[in-house]
């Protein structure tokens, strides 16, 4: 079965298509190399000692995806493809509305046309807001998020209902909470571009020198230490998540219209100088840092209750934090042995 991953070449997209080829399924990738680098493509054969078909183009070139699709016998996606800065998204609305919303339709008007189901959506907790209790699980309320970033997943999830049930078709939505850490080949991991925006990124910047000092914003949160709390989960175990719900999809024949929806987290808060402190400890190092102001738009606490995932798809997180920025390193020290 051949499988379609867009933005496969990207930090989550890569760990899903390793685990995809080393669970058997045939890999085409579209992915336009905005944000990642063609020796990711090289690097996935030499993990799985496959090499997954690649189409280096945008996905709003309708008439480039629609020879893909002519071209192989396309039986499911999984859909990366999206401008992801949060704080980019409010400077630039028009584009992340354009870029990650006709991406998405375009990829449905194939799968309309070709009778295609089993569509799994890269979405994220951010489409919760800031949620009144702890854990949040899928019954959570969703409140309209602070960033255009965050609008472009929860409109992406409401596009994708309705295509589920207006053509009867399988979907399956996947909230991520913070996803980290890099393969323990050490191989493939997240290519931050420019400066990073996420936490870890720039912890492991920061540790190797290339930034002077990680801005902690905010130790004024109604938190044990008052830095903000996410849930901090291990980039392959949240891989082997989308295999899951994939199979789930295809092995589904109880009914033509399926809509999953699935938090994907540890279950378990971690806050950012816990982070700071997990990743010294683990990897022996320091990582200075300095309190300054909230950042604009950042929830106090989230993490997720993975119940339903962990009983509907036989899937579980096992990887500790530490475990997790301990893989971080290893592939900054392999960052830094290609310069
Ligand atoms: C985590 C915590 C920051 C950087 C976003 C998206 C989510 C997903 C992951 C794509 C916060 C603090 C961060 C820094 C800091 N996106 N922080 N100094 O904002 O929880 O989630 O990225 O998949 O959809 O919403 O992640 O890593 O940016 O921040 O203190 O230099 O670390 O304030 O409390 P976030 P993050």
């Amino acid at each position: 079965m051949a499988i379609l991953v867009t933005g496969g070449l990207g930090y989550i997209g890569s760990h899903t298509v390793v685990e995809l080829l080393n669970s058997g399924f045939e890999v085409v990738i579209v992915d336009d190399l905005s944000h990642t680098e063609r020796f990711i493509l090289n690097n996935i054969e030499e993990i799985t000692g496959k090499k997954p078909v690649f189409y280096p183009f945008d996905l709003r070139r309708r008439e480039l995806l629609t020879q893909v699709f002519e071209a192989h016998k396309i039986d499911g996606c999984i859909n990366f493809a999206a401008s992801k800065a949060v704080g980019e998204s409010q400077m630039i609305p028009v584009d992340y509305y354009e870029n990650n919303l006709f991406s998405l339709i375009n990829i449905l008007q194939e799968f309309k046309a070709r009778e295609i189901s089993n569509f799994i959506f890269s979405s994220s907790c951010t489409v919760y807001g800031q949620a009144d209790t702890m854990p949040i699980d899928e019954n959570t309320p969703l409140k309209m998020p602070e960033s255009v970033y965050g609008k472009t997943k929860q409109m992406g999830e409401e596009i994708l209902i309705d295509f589920a049930k207006a053509y009867h078709r399988k979907i399956s939505l996947l909230r991520y909470f913070n996803p980290i850490g890099a393969h323990p080949s050490g191989k493939i991991g997240e290519l931050p571009i420019g400066v990073p925006d996420n936490l870890v990124p720039y912890v492991m910047q920061t540790a190797a020198g290339i930034r002077e000092k990680l801005n902690i914003w905010g130790d004024d949160y109604p938190t044990e230490d008052g830095t903000a709390v996410r849930d901090y989960i291990y980039v392959v175990d949240l891989a082997k998540a989308h295999v899951a719900a994939l199979k789930k999809l295809i092995e589904d024949q109880s009914a033509e219209t399926v809509i999953d929806i699935y938090n994907l987290g540890t279950g378990k808060g971690s806050s950012v100088l816990e982070v700071v402190k997990a990743f010294e400890k683990a990897n022996h190092v320091e990582v200075p840092y300095q309190i300054c102001p909230r950042r604009e738009g950042d929830v106090i606490i989230a993490y997720a209750n993975p119940a339903k995932a962990e009983n509907e798809l036989g899937w579980k997180s096992e990887t500790s934090l530490e475990e997790s920025l301990r893989t971080v390193w290893e592939w900054q020290k392999y960052l830094n042995s290609r310069n």
